[in-house]
């Protein structure tokens, strides 16, 4: 072992490492190895082996050194998921939001491996597994949005739009009465999913800087139908999570894609992942314009209702974001 970094054996390529936050350890028994970086021109190296335990006097040392991220093996980070998620079942003394942002951090490193992953398995086994978290965390907890809402990013990373598209749906779900746990869950899994199709969009269309020509908005449009397509076999996903992949772009006139479906044919949840869909979008910055404000968002939402997306879903949705914003 190498206490503090102090020793220059066991370096790793970084691509074998994922980050984790120092925020997210505690003084206790673990069982994978800590890897450190001294500068960003060193490959990081092993800081702690998985038999020792951390201690007090290690973590007070990294904060007095101004370290804030460790790493650990890809390998490892299933483990390390569940040390930081038992570490949140012990510590009651978390607030809702400080558990929330730590579910938030310790799933981004495996969205971003899943979502890239040849297979959907691993995308599927993380997001029923996160989903579950997000449930939990939100609707457990008499949460205040606007308590979330400043401590979530919102750029237009595909990790920070799944969670928070996830996050809108699952309170927009209880507040229009979702009670049970296994249907708020669906929810999340659905939310998560809900862009899976643009897996197979070509990077030069999901990436492209500025607005869609005509054929790249073609292209761009197929992902429901191919999310859809993706996850039929998928006996794990209900029914509602597929229809909120599948129709989150459906508008109530019959405007939106990919069939056209108007009103009531659209599923109850695809239409509050609509919302929460067009809600992140306008809040979030693109690299052809700034994010637009959440009032602002928000009177464009109301503008909405009843026109393109159901009423009942803006109208709750404005009354939970106004009195977040305005307490
Ligand atoms: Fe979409
Ligand atoms: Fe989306």
């Amino acid at each position: 072992m190498i206490a503090d970094g102090s020793g220059t054996s066991s370096a790793l390529a970084p691509e074998g490492l994922v980050p984790v936050p120092v925020s997210g350890l505690r003084a206790s028994s673990l069982s994978f190895a800590l890897y450190i970086r001294r500068n960003e021109s060193e490959a990081p190296q092993l800081y702690r082996g998985g038999e020792y335990p951390l201690e007090n006097a290690d973590l007070q040392r990294l904060a007095k050194r101004g370290v804030e991220t460790l790493y650990v093996r890809s390998s490892d980070h299933a483990t390390y998921r569940n040390y930081v998620l038992d570490g949140l079942a012990r510590n009651d003394r978390l607030t809702p939001p400080e558990r929330y942002k730590i579910i938030r951090e310790v799933y981004r490193v495996v969205f971003d491996e899943a979502f890239r992953a040849d297979t959907l398995d691993p995308m599927i086994e993380f997001t029923e597994e996160i989903g579950a978290e997000l449930a939990e965390a939100i609707c457990d907890n008499e949460i205040v949005l606007g308590d979330l809402f400043s401590l979530m990013e919102h750029d237009t990373g595909t990790y920070t739009h799944s969670v928070n598209v996830a996050t809108y749906s699952l309170v927009l779900a209880k507040a229009l009465g979702i009670r049970e746990m296994p249907q708020l869950r669906a929810v999340a899994t659905g939310a998560i999913l809900h862009d899976i199709g643009k897996r197979q969009i070509q990077l030069s269309v999901l990436a492209h800087p500025g607005p869609l020509s005509p054929q790249q908005q073609e292209e761009m449009r197929c992902h429901p139908t191919i999310g859809f397509r993706d996850l039929a076999s998928r006996q794990e996903i209900s029914s509602g999570s597929h229809m909120m992949v599948y129709q989150h772009h459906e508008r109530i006139d019959g405007t939106g894609y990919p069939v056209r479906l108007t009103g009531r044919e659209i599923h109850d949840w695809a239409k509050i992942c609509a919302v929460a869909d067009v809600f992140h979008a306008m809040t979030s910055q693109r690299s052809y314009r700034e994010a637009l404000s959440a009032c602002k968002a928000l009177q464009y939402l109301e503008d909405q209702a009843d026109v393109t997306l159901d009423g009942g879903v803006v109208r709750c949705w404005t009354a939970i974001m106004s009195n977040s914003l305005n307490p």
